[in-house]
């Protein structure tokens, strides 16, 4: 184990509940020692996919504990797969103090973690991420949800982990496809740098311009760097409003555009990070026509992501449908949009008063 950082989500509406994220190389090898500083568990159930649980099964030795692996992709991310979790916690007669360990991206993420929270209402999670999105950004922060056929993420919670355990090691075998959806959520946060109200000056834009080759060598110092970054930044936001009551908002920059992408194509052609990718540049170009933010800021931006290479284009979609499925998105409020926009350098604001015209405008140099 090398270079561990440890950063902590602390929130005050939860008589100050705290947890660490620990962000180091080859941490899973030491897994069970670090757990049993977070958990008083007798039993731990350890979820996973089939991908991740050929590349990192052998590498993880946790004493009494039991595996459940998944098949893999969104479409498994369903209440078929939740139950089977509790089935499984059921069947090795999990108690009320044992753990639930999501190991995996962010739809292992997300599901084991609804399961955690609903487990006898609520056993003990532990995050143990292996995508950059993940990393980043679904495994902090509590979010933990499943699809419903009608809509992504419609049954959830807010649940936080004991602990999140992130290995940096794990990133060698991500494909690039999978390493861009994640930098597409990094990129997010350079991009709300200053209104995530932390204390620390990061200016994570300065720190990516800099470090490109580093970062897809996945350079170790590097990588933990901006991991922990990119957390502390999220850690801030949620300290300040868990459950999204306003400022958490500010954390979906692009994901009302994304919406509409991954809906019109059924989640089927295009990563979560592909449409954020897209969705941020569309936002940008909004907030220019809407006189928000400078033409050198809207082009310093648009250079950032095309040098990340990080947002596709060409989506041929209907317009009009593009649109109508904004308003189904679940940030819409009182039939009305709410778009999360730049408004000066590395700051964003809330916006619902955006003309079908704009939103036309603003997508056509990317459809
Ligand atoms: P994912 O979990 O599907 O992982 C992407 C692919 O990478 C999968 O095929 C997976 O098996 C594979 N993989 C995982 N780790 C690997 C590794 N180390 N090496 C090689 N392959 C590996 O997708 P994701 O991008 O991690 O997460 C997307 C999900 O996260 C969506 O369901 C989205 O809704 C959710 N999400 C949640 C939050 C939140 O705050 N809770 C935030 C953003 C996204
Ligand atoms: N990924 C958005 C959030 O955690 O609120």
């Amino acid at each position: 184990m090398t270079q561990l950082i440890e950063q902590k989500v602390n929130i005050p509406e939860k008589q100050a509940y705290s947890y660490d994220i620990l962000i180091g190389r080859n941490l899973l090898e030491n897994a069970d020692e670090i757990i049993k500083k977070y958990t008083k568990a007798n039993k731990l159930l350890i979820v996973t996919n089939e991908t991740v649980a050929k590349l990192y099964m052998s590498n993880i030795n946790i004493k009494n504990s039991v595996w459940l692996i998944l098949e893999d992709g969104e479409e498994y991310k369903n209440i078929e797969n939740y139950k089977l979790i509790l089935d499984t916690a059921v069947e090795h007669k999990l108690e009320r103090n044992d753990c639930i360990i999501a190991f995996g991206g962010g739809v292992i993420g997300d599901m084991a973690g609804f399961a955690a929270a609903s487990y006898m209402r609520g056993c003990d999670f532990i995050q143990i991420p292996t995508t950059l999105l993940a990393q980043v950004d679904s495994s902090v922060g509590g979010k933990v949800a499943i699809n419903h056929e009608h809509g992504k993420n419609l049954i959830g919670a807010f649940y936080q982990p004991k602990l999140v355990l992130t290995d940096i090691s794990v990133l060698k075998t991500l494909p690039l496809r999978q390493l861009k959806t994640g930098l597409a959520e990094v990129l997010k946060y350079a991009f709300i740098e200053k209104s995530c109200a932390c204390p620390l000056n990061y200016r994570l834009f300065d720190f990516l311009k800099q470090n490109k080759q580093e970062i897809f060598d996945l350079n170790p110092d590097i990588m933990s760097k901006l991991i922990d970054i990119c957390c502390t930044l999220k850690a801030s936001v949620v300290n300040q409003d868990e459950t999204e009551k306003g400022l958490r908002a500010i954390l979906n920059l692009g994901h009302t555009f994304a919406h509409s992408i991954e809906n019109l194509t059924n989640y089927t052609v295009y990563t979560h990070g592909e449409a954020v990718g897209a969705g941020i540049k569309m936002a940008f170009k909004l907030a220019l026509i809407r006189g928000l933010i400078s033409k050198d800021y809207f082009e310093s931006a648009m250079e950032l992501i095309d040098d990340y290479d990080i947002a596709p284009v060409g989506f041929n979609l209907d317009k009009e449908k593009f649109y109508e499925e904004m308003f189904l998105d679940k940030k819409a409020k009182g039939g009305k949009i709410r778009f999360i926009l730049p408004n000066s350098h590395y700051s964003v604001v809330s916006v619902s008063d955006i003309t079908k015209e704009h939103v036309f405008e603003s997508i056509d140099d990317f459809m």
